[in-house]
């Protein structure tokens, strides 16, 4: 196992996973996607640090302690994505690799949902792929780390 953790983080209403627009974002709940992250990540070789916050202060928080402690981050800013200037700050600050990550393909929805302030500074960016981006965003982060 690596030292350092993969952070998963993930933004508002993400909690609400499996009840919340399941033809959006499908039927598995957070706990699911959270195992299925922890287990993706265990086969990589490392630890994850899976957290879930609905408001803006404690994902900028996350974000200054994965500052020290995460080898990578894979980040779902879910709204915020779009217009968190403090979050894209925060993720700007970071060296380790940065996946951001939707749940679905935000380029075939609402206009609002088609700019992030975070994809400048993420390394890797990962949509449409339902909840399976979150394996796909640890084997990315993995790849970076084995590459860097
Ligand atoms: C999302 C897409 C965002 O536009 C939305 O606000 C979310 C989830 C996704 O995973 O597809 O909450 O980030």
């Amino acid at each position: 196992m690596n030292g350092k953790k993969i952070f998963v983080i993930n933004g508002p209403n993400l909690d609400m996973l499996g009840v919340r627009e399941p033809a959006v974002y499908g039927t598995k709940t957070l706990a699911d996607v959270r195992s299925e992250a922890e287990e993706a990540a265990k086969a990589e070789g490392y630890a994850t640090e899976f957290l879930q916050y609905n408001c803006e202060c404690k994902i900028v928080e996350a974000l200054h302690r994965a500052y020290d402690e995460a080898a990578a981050v894979v980040i779902n800013a879910a709204a915020y994505t779009h217009y968190s200037y403090a979050i894209a700050d925060a993720v700007k600050m970071l060296s380790c690799p940065v996946i951001e990550l939707h749940i679905s393909n935000v380029f075939a929805r609402e206009e609002f949902r088609k700019g992030s302030v975070i994809s400048p500074y993420a390394g890797v960016v990962i949509c449409g792929a339902g909840t399976y981006g979150y394996t796909l965003a640890v084997k990315a982060a993995a790849d970076k780390l084995r590459n860097a």
